[in-house]
């Protein structure tokens, strides 16, 4: 039954990759959407994350920063440590698009999304946090967001508790630490500039501040 559909749909498909006329684009993006039913489960069908996954908000990253960390997951720059549990479930998604092309199309798609969701935010004092942010703005910019000739992602427009997540993983080896990931590594002394949890905390604070 289903070697029979595959012998009589497969020439059709072909038939039809071949002689009808397609934008490419529109081609692109409809691999995208395909690709991105499984993303949905976790990140949710707008992007917008999700607190019982650990999945982030994805919808208002920069294409370069989206491509650049998929790909990080797909060569084991992120995901790689033992205690990372977060990191090794999207390392498993990452290895699902199996090319360039493929992760292409998907962040093309992701482009199109647009969360409305509210953010989670976390408890900390945005006073003591904007000092603390200082030394960031330099290379996330001073409003958060990002600044690409810096390889520095968007980090307002997030949700607290995945802010949060991120600088203890830099911190505590889980991010940043690969050979090859010359960016993240960036990242661990700047985390290691928040001395302790409530640092952490206050400076997530102040972000959660920024438009
Ligand atoms: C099983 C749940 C799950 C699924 C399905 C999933 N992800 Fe993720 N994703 C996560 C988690 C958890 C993280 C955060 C990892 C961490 O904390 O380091 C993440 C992180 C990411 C990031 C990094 C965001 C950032 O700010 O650095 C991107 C981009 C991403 N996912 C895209 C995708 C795409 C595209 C798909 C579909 C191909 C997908 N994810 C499927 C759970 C998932
Ligand atoms: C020297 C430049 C630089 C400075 C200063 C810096 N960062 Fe970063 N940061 C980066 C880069 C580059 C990345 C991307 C790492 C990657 O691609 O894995 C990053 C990533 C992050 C992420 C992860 C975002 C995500 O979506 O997963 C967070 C959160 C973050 N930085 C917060 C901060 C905070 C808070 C400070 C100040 C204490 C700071 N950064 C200072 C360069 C910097």
């Amino acid at each position: 039954m289903i070697k029979s559909f595959i012998r009589t749909a497969t020439p059709l498909f072909l038939l039809t990759s071949i002689f009808l006329p397609t934008s490419s684009a529109n081609d692109a993006l409809a691999q995208g959407k395909a690709s991105y039913a499984v993303c949905a489960s976790c990140h949710g069908q707008q992007g917008e994350g999700q607190k019982l996954t650990n999945s982030p908000r994805i919808s208002h990253l920069s294409s370069w920063y989206l491509t650049s960390s998929i790909k990080k997951f797909k060569t084991n720059e992120r995901g790689y440590h033992a205690s990372d549990t977060n990191g090794a479930q999207m390392k498993a998604m990452a290895a699902l698009l199996p090319n360039s092309k493929a992760i292409n199309n998907v962040v093309a798609y992701i482009k199109t999304l647009s969360s409305k969701k509210a953010l989670d935010k976390i408890e900390g004092d945005p006073v003591k946090g904007k000092a603390l942010y200082m030394i960031c703005s330099s290379c996330h910019s001073p409003d958060g967001t990002g600044n690409e000739a810096m390889s520095a992602p968007q980090i307002s427009g997030q949700h607290g508790w995945y802010i949060q997540n991120q600088l203890k993983a830099f911190k505590t080896g889980l991010r940043g630490t690969q050979k090859g990931d010359a960016t993240g590594a960036q990242m661990v002394p700047m985390a290691s500039t928040l001395i302790d949890d409530k640092a952490i905390a206050d400076v997530v604070a102040y972000i959660q501040t920024l438009k």
